[in-house]
């Protein structure tokens, strides 16, 4: 039996699955994501969600949610998964990406009226914009595909199966597309990767492309929206912000105190986890709290629940002081792009706009209802 407050806590998701939430600090967390008893393996997880829905009579069909794409692989076939991607999203892909995510902030910032919904101006469209350069999507079909995105992330089964349907027809037909007209963005280098001899298969290629536009939206979004959110609404921090360094430090504190992750997506329980003061039992399907491994005070000291964009800079050791981007195997892939688009932001809103303020009280903005993304829904600014 779980412990009153303890290391881990049931919860019930939307869709009627029963999981365990854990809200551990930042060092057990990490354990946590680290212990091979845990399993990511999408038949495995597959198998042992579909079953509990069909005992609650609600049998569910998750082919389309939980796919073979390197999220819910385990080691071995995760190392090759992982490292054939790996092999053309380089560094050396994202930092060119760097100057194209710098003009496109620019421009959506310059487009802004004095009054505008951030998430709606500059958070949503930003990170679907540079999925699209990085993927190699035609500009002319970048409109449906923010439609479809939209539309997937609200989570209503009646949006979010045709939508989904949709994305994943139009991703394996730009899939053959530059099978037959390869071209220098990631899908061609995609196809050409191999290692060992093996080469990603259709399927794999498709998870994949899948995996990049889901993994690297949602989660942008936030990132931007809650940095830009808690720097307005501190009192001298957006004017603060006149240096590279004082905007990633406030980006990485964000990530810290406000991550745009709340939760991991699921993992299987392999084999009974001993916490201290709980048991993982074998068969549970759990998420790891990122939140409260942030807020560790054993690490950030009595200060540990407040935003502070200087705690960098007044040695607080931020950017290694949380686990936002996850920890271990399923580290994530794309951290090094999601932090060069949230500094853009700041740094392009900042520049344009030094007077901007909140028009309301962020305390009140209306946050997505969702399990693991941590968006505001909308973000009024004046500027
Ligand atoms: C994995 C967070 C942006 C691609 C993860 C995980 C977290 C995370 C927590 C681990 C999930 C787990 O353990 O179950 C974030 C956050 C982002 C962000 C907070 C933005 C602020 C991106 C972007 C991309 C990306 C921009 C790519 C374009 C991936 C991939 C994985 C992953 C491919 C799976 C890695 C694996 O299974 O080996 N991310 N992510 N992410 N992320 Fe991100």
């Amino acid at each position: 039996a779980l412990a009153e407050r303890g290391p881990a806590h049931p919860a019930e998701l939307p869709n009627g699955l029963e999981v365990l939430v854990t809200t551990m600090g930042l060092e057990a967390t990490r354990t946590l994501l680290n212990d091979n008893r845990l399993s990511k393996d999408a038949t495995g997880l597959r198998a042992a969600m579909q079953h509990q829905l069909a005992d609650k009579g609600r049998p569910t069909d998750l082919s389309r949610i939980i796919g073979p794409s390197m999220l819910n692989t385990d080691p071995p076939h995760h190392r090759k998964l992982r490292a054939l991607v790996s092999q053309a999203f380089t560094p050396r892909r994202v930092e060119a990406l760097r100057p194209v995510v710098e003009r496109t902030a620019a421009d959506m910032v310059a487009a802004m009226p004095g009054e505008a919904d951030l998430i709606e101006r500059l958070a949503f469209p930003l990170p679907l914009a540079v999925i699209c350069d990085l993927l190699g999507v035609p500009p002319e079909d970048r409109g449906q595909l923010n439609r479809w995105t939209a539309d997937m992330m609200t989570e209503r089964p009646e949006l979010v199966v045709p939508a989904s349907d949709a994305m994943f027809g139009y991703l394996a037909g730009l899939i053959e597309y530059k099978r037959e007209r390869p071209d220098d963005a990631l899908l061609s280098a995609l196809l050409q990767a191999s290692a060992d001899g093996e080469r990603l298969s259709p399927e794999e290629l498709l998870t994949t492309a899948i995996l990049l536009v889901v993994a690297g939206h949602e989660t942008t979004t936030g990132l931007i929206g809650n940095s830009i959110t808690a720097l307005l609404a501190l009192p001298g921090a957006w004017e603060a912000l006149t240096t590279p360094e004082a905007v990633a430090a406030a980006v990485e504190e964000a990530a810290r105190w406000d991550p745009p992750v709340r939760v991991t997506p699921h993992y299987r329980v392999a084999a009974d986890i001993d916490l201290p003061g709980a048991v993982l039992p074998e068969g549970a399907i759990i998420m790891i709290g990122l939140g409260t491994a942030g807020r560790d005070p054993g690490v950030h000291g009595p200060t540990a629940a407040r935003f502070d964009p200087h705690r960098v800079a007044t040695g607080g050791n931020a950017a290694l002081g949380h686990a936002a981007f996850g920890h271990g195997l399923h580290y994530c892939l794309g951290h090094h792009l999601a932090r060069i688009e949230a500094r853009a932001a700041l740094t392009a809103l900042r520049e344009r706009f030094p007077n901007a303020r909140l028009a309301g009280d962020a305390a009140e903005f209306t946050r997505d209802d969702k399990v693991v993304p941590n968006t505001f829904s909308s973000v009024p600014v004046i500027l």
